[in-house]
């Protein structure tokens, strides 16, 4: 169990994926990753690839840490900890092959839109530490919040849209549903997916000085 759960330092600074798996193999991290589901069955799959977990809620932070223990992979972590905060202060520049994000939760009332994890800060955030050609998939039953989220992706020259899907039952992507997905599944609700691509850094307007 202990290599499992990744304790990060108090004081925010680039965290080393290389110390933390022992390998260099390619990162993806799942925010909110709730109990687990979603992320072992693509470490199962992917053992080439690494995956961490982010997840502050306690009560999943334990049921996915033990449920990762049982599995006994050795391509997963979790870190309980603010995704926006991992994202922005801890993970490194040009560090991650992927990220996902399902269901994030949607804040509906409009006092609580602060609270929201997808804002422009994080979006920024999310282009610094994607590597080139990465991609960052994003899927919501709020299409409050996917609206929000499409507008905030492309108004960055960083990224470039490459599925955008609005689905009923099933969402055909071929990737493994989530819990909250079978769940929402059932009642009937909506998905939003979105997937926007690292554009790379030197194709990108600035970089070439236009
Ligand atoms: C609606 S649930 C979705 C869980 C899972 N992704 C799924 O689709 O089954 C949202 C999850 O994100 C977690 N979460 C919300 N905001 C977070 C944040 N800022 N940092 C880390 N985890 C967060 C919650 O604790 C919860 O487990």
């Amino acid at each position: 169990m202990d290599y499992i759960i990744y304790t990060l330092p108090n004081e925010p600074c680039p965290v080393s994926f290389l110390e933390m798996f022992g390998n260099d193999q390619p990162v993806e991290v799942e925010i909110g990753c709730g109990k687990g589901r979603f992320l072992l069955e693509q470490a199962r799959a992917h053992q080439d690839r690494n995956y961490v977990g982010i997840e502050w809620a306690n009560k999943y932070f334990r049921f996915a840490a033990d449920r990762m223990a049982r599995w006994g992979l050795a391509n997963v972590r979790i870190i309980r900890t603010d995704a926006k905060l991992f994202i922005t202060r801890y993970a490194p520049p040009d560090s991650l092959a992927a990220l996902h994000i399902h269901h994030p939760d949607p804040w509906p009332k409009k006092r609580h839109h602060k609270r929201r994890l997808i804002d422009p800060a994080f979006v920024e955030a999310v282009g610094r530490v994607l590597q080139d050609g990465a991609a960052c998939s994003i899927q919501t039953d709020s299409a409050d919040y996917f609206e929000v989220i499409e507008k905030l992706f492309a108004d960055r020259a960083e990224f470039q849209s490459s599925v955008r899907v609005i689905q009923s039952g099933q969402t055909g992507d071929g990737l493994v549903p989530t819990n909250y997905q079978v769940k929402y599944q059932r009642d009937g609700r909506t998905f939003y997916r979105l997937v926007f691509i690292r554009v790379p850094r030197s194709s990108q307007p600035s970089a070439l000085g236009s």
